[in-house]
């Protein structure tokens, strides 16, 4: 099975999903650890199965490139054949990238390239969408910039405000995200190419 590292920075209901998809032995991939930047409630998810987790908190390091160096080389230590941030809220640095680009995913409540950063749901409501929903992707130097791998639809209802239509967002993303890293699991696809020499 592939190996999978999951960053978060909240309640990790999408890491909870994907930890779930991962008790089925035919599923082809296993959490090997579960990463944060901040004391965060989502790690219990990981601790509850036995699964190591830690925290790299950028207020613990001089500045964000000794915080981003540390954080490639906290991944590194488990060997993660892809490294999934799942609300994940910290953009990675350069380290992060060299380390893991093109097997470093990240998922978005919203339908990139509309409404990316920190604020997608309310942005999507703002804006008055009647259309919105979720984007896994690859991580590039940029904000919710990299490739778009898969996208699901998810449709604005008149009363919706930004909790309800956050919910039925993930909703979709969990299953989503569950899909996606099944199907970049699969031998021979990007992520296994990447670190398997003899599949
Ligand atoms: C998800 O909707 C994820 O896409 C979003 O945070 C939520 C995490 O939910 N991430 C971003 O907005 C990153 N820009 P969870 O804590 O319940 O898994």
């Amino acid at each position: 099975r592939a190996r999978v590292a999951v960053l978060l920075s909240g309640t990790g209901s999408l890491c909870a999903a994907l930890l779930a998809a991962t008790e089925d032995p035919g599923y082809p991939a296993e959490v090997v650890v579960v990463g944060s930047d901040r004391t965060a409630d989502g790690l219990e998810h990981a601790r509850r199965r036995g699964i190591p987790t830690f925290t790299c908190a950028l207020a613990d390091h001089p500045d964000r490139s000794a915080w981003d160096r540390a954080l490639a080389e906290a991944l590194a230590g488990y060997e993660p054949d892809l490294v999934v941030s799942a609300g994940f809220m910290k953009l990675v640095g350069p380290a992060v990238l060299a380390a893991f680009g093109g097997r470093l995913v990240n998922t978005h409540p919203a339908l990139l390239p509309a409404f990316p950063g920190a604020h997608a749901v309310r942005d999507a409501l703002a804006a008055g969408a009647t259309v919105t929903g979720a984007t896994v992707h690859l991580i590039d130097a940029g904000l919710d910039t990299g490739p778009i791998i898969a996208q699901r639809e998810v449709a604005v209802r008149p009363d919706d405000d930004e909790t309800r239509l956050h919910e039925r967002i993930k909703e979709v993303e969990r299953e989503l995200l569950v899909e996606t890293v099944a199907r970049l699991s699969a031998p021979g696809s990007m992520s296994r190419q990447a670190t398997r020499k003899n599949p």
